[in-house]
């Protein structure tokens, strides 16, 4: 592991100062630019490159120098920060990169050498994006990918509550941008239309039976088209955009997932009931109970109906013996195709 206390890099850092600065006042010089970061005119030219191959369009002329046009929905800290109450300690420190192969890597690389609690790691793209149970997530570049890194301790028959609470949030947040009925599926996946459209993967790092900390990954097929997806998922995922036709603001979207999360976690930290408060909810748009389902635990697969979810998070099943089950973790396989 890298041993270096963890910071966000210079370039980086730059990057982001520019950025703030053509926000606050649309266009600057060359000169004007170098003086009040404190590099070359160059390196400035430089940095207005690499921001264009992000999206970011610029007018420029000798006279009035270069005028900030468009901006692109990338999820860069200055764009989040200006989307984010001021209240919220998750997204503070934001870390965007074209392309990583894992922002939960990177997030929990940053988190165990110091990264402060709340920094989000966001990429365009990743190219070994990781999903449950090791099974690579397919990452193009017009997803909301990002990782939370999460620093305060908690039991850890409490951790199973970060996934189900990020469910909720997460639905809330996308019905809210007009995405329409996503459903639920224990224990972390969105679904829209039957299809996923989100998964969830927290990473913990945990000493004996508590949490130091975790990291929360969020992946979300926002604006992919439909025949963007390798054959192989086409039956199984979806994006918002394939389902509705709509685009999805990805800056709202993660500051909407941020700020909605925070007094849920927050909760939990001062060790309250986090997810009963959203039990209910759960509930209601749950795709997964009243069904007939094989759920695998391990090597095991054990066949009920999916009957509710307990707060603390498990799935209990009704076994054809009539005696009930409960499930922590696993991969639930739908029997029965309702809905
Ligand atoms: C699942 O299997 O359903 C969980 C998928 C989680 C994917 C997200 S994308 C952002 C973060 N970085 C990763 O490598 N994985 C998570």
């Amino acid at each position: 592991m890298n041993e270096q206390p963890w910071t966000k890099s210079q370039t980086e850092c730059i990057r982001d100062d520019l950025v703030d600065l053509f926000l606050s006042a649309g266009g600057l010089t060359g000169s004007e630019a170098s003086e009040q970061l404190g590099i070359s005119r160059t390196a400035v030219w430089k940095h207005i490159q690499s921001l264009q191959t992000m999206g970011f369009q610029f007018d420029s002329s000798p006279r009035v120098g270069y005028r900030l046009l468009a901006v692109p929905d990338v999820l860069m800290e200055p764009l989040l920060r200006r989307a984010l109450p001021v209240d919220t300690d998750l997204g503070r420190v934001v870390t965007f990169a074209p392309e990583v192969d894992s922002t939960n890597r990177v997030a929990m690389d940053a988190a165990e050498r110091g990264a402060p609690h709340g920094t989000v790691v966001t990429a365009l793209r990743q190219t070994g994006g990781r999903g449950r149970r090791g099974r690579p997530w397919f990452s193009p570049p017009d997803g909301a990918w990002f990782s939370v890194v999460l620093q305060h301790p908690m039991p850890l028959r409490r951790a199973a509550e970060l996934t189900l609470i990020a469910s909720v949030v997460l639905r809330r947040a996308l019905v809210g941008l007009g995405a329409g009925a996503v459903a639920i599926k224990w224990p972390n996946d969105l679904l829209l239309g039957g299809r996923k459209i989100s998964g969830i993967l927290a990473e913990i790092r945990a000493d004996g039976e508590q949490v130091q900390r975790a990291v929360l990954g969020i992946g979300v097929n926002c604006n992919t088209p439909a025949a963007d997806f390798p054959e192989a998922l086409r039956d199984v995922a979806t994006s918002v955009f394939a389902e509705t036709g709509r685009k999805v603001d990805r800056i709202e979207l993660v500051s909407r997932f941020l700020s909605g999360f925070q007094p849920y976690y927050d909760a939990l930290v001062r060790g309250e009931a986090a997810f009963a408060r959203l039990h209910e909810e759960w509930t209601t748009h749950s795709h997964t109970l009243g069904r007939s389902v094989r759920v695998q635990v391990g090597g095991q697969v054990l066949a009920g109906t999916a009957v509710r979810l307990d707060p603390s998070g498990a799935l209990v099943l009704r076994m054809p013996s009539g005696s009930e089950t409960e499930v922590m973790s696993g991969d639930v396989l739908f029997d029965d195709p309702i809905g």
